[in-house]
């Protein structure tokens, strides 16, 4: 039994009797024209089936304690064979995903009505989907708008969200897992190495990106975690600064937050260098107090601890500390985010909640920041963490961050 199956077995058996789960993979919505957005699964569907391909729905259901699971999938099509590639077959999927039984999506609607007449019957039929969704302004998920449309013509089932219970499973993260982070967590750390190599006063922020896209090109990564920040000077104080264009200042500090990924399993690293290769004073000071803040959070993270508490360490160390450095204004105004979030196959992973507990197999970032707006000062220092029992493991350590290591490293250019 493979990972797949196998988590959909451990799934099930959370499941009560008589009730089905319905999982999409997506689709890649519309840009302009005949262009589409690159598709990127669902991560639960994925989690669940290894499969990576649109529009392929599975569905699973339990009835007097029989677990039965199907996928559905396009069928192959000749033209777009010929056009854009072949679509997966069946026995691909079959032998990826280790379902034995699969149809095409145009099957789906019929087989759900059988299902549902079968289970017409029994009293409290739960239907589970993945009701996950950002916020109100987001356009309906494809399992939205079938769970309205099933609820509509089979008034008697009652309507469950998966994504908690699928999430539960995802956010302790198994050997392959924590492989796949580490790996992606490597080819995050050429790239920045190449980035403190490249980095000279005069270059534009984009170059700098563009470097990154490069090195992960090469390392045969398509996909990155997230947009790359690539920040120099004040913007690196907007904590999502985007626009990656404003030419490099020497004397600036440039702040890169950015991650590559491997099988789907997000890097999420920050790191901030000097533009001409040495801190300054003032920068040397100030990017201390962060990296103690990350020290702090590091002996600290435990399972048993909760991230709210490894937040509110960081704020009790800054309140004491930042006063001694001619930092008096509220520390709303220098920091204003959390330190951690999980990390996993999103890079803001299944979220637990601030107050949930950390457990043995979590991984979480550790990145504390500073924000000075008015010296024009912004630092960030993120590394990714794996809980275990007794404390956590650095996944990111190989990734240099104590000043003069990245002195010698740009001085030197190795
Ligand atoms: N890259 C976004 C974050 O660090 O949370
Ligand atoms: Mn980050
Ligand atoms: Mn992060």
């Amino acid at each position: 039994m493979n990972q797949y199956s196998n988590r959909r077995k451990r799934l099930l058996e959370t499941l009560p009797d008589n009730c089905a789960v319905m999982l999409f993979s997506g689709k890649a919505p519309m840009r302009s024209e005949d262009e589409a957005y690159p598709f990127s699964v669902n991560r639960s569907f994925y989690y669940l089936t290894g499969l990576d391909k649109e529009e392929m729905v599975l569905l699973m259901y339990k009835m007097d304690g029989i677990g039965k699971q199907m996928l559905f999938i396009l069928p192959f099509n000749k033209t777009l064979a010929r056009w854009v590639g072949g679509r997966m077959l069946k026995e691909e999927a079959a032998q990826i995903s280790e379902i034995n039984d699969i149809r095409t999506v145009s099957e789906l609607d019929d087989t759900t009505a059988v299902l549902m007449n079968r289970m017409r019957r029994e009293s409290g039929f739960e239907f589970y989907f993945d009701f996950w969704h950002y916020s109100m302004e987001q356009e309906e998920t494809v399992s939205i708008k079938y769970a309205k449309k099933l609820q509509e013509r089979y008034p008697y089932i009652k309507l469950k969200d998966i994504y908690p219970l699928i999430g539960r499973m995802r956010l302790i993260k198994d050997e392959y897992e924590i492989s796949c982070i580490r790996k992606a967590i490597h080819t995050t750390n050429l790239g920045i190495q190449q980035m403190m190599k490249t980095a000279k006063p005069g270059l534009n922020e984009m170059s700098m990106e563009g470097v990154f896209d490069f090195v992960l090109f090469q390392a045969l990564c398509r996909n990155k975690a997230f947009d790359t920040i690539a920040a120099s000077g004040e913007r690196a104080t907007i904590l999502h600064y985007h626009d990656n264009n404003q030419t490099m200042q020497d004397g600036e500090l440039f702040l890169c937050d950015l991650g590559a990924t491997y099988g789907y399993y997000c890097a999420d690293i920050s790191r901030t260098f000097p533009v001409n290769g040495e801190f300054s004073d003032r920068q040397l000071e100030i990017y201390n107090i962060v990296l103690n803040a990350q020290k702090i959070v590091e002996s600290n993270a435990c399972a048993g601890m909760k991230m709210k508490d490894l937040n509110q360490l960081v704020i009790d160390y800054y309140k004491e500390e930042l006063p001694k450095h001619n930092l008096n204004k509220d520390l709303n105004e220098y920091y204003f985010h959390s330190v951690s979030h999980h990390l996993g196959l999103d890079t803001h992973d299944v979220d637990g909640g601030m107050g949930q507990i950390l457990e043995a197999g979590n991984v979480i970032t550790n990145e504390p920041g500073l924000y000075i707006a008015d010296e024009g000062i912004g630092i960030r220092i993120e590394d990714d963490l794996l809980i275990t029992d007794t404390g956590c493991e650095v996944l990111s350590r190989e990734i240099i961050k104590q000043p003069d290591d990245i002195e010698n490293f740009m001085r030197s250019g190795q």
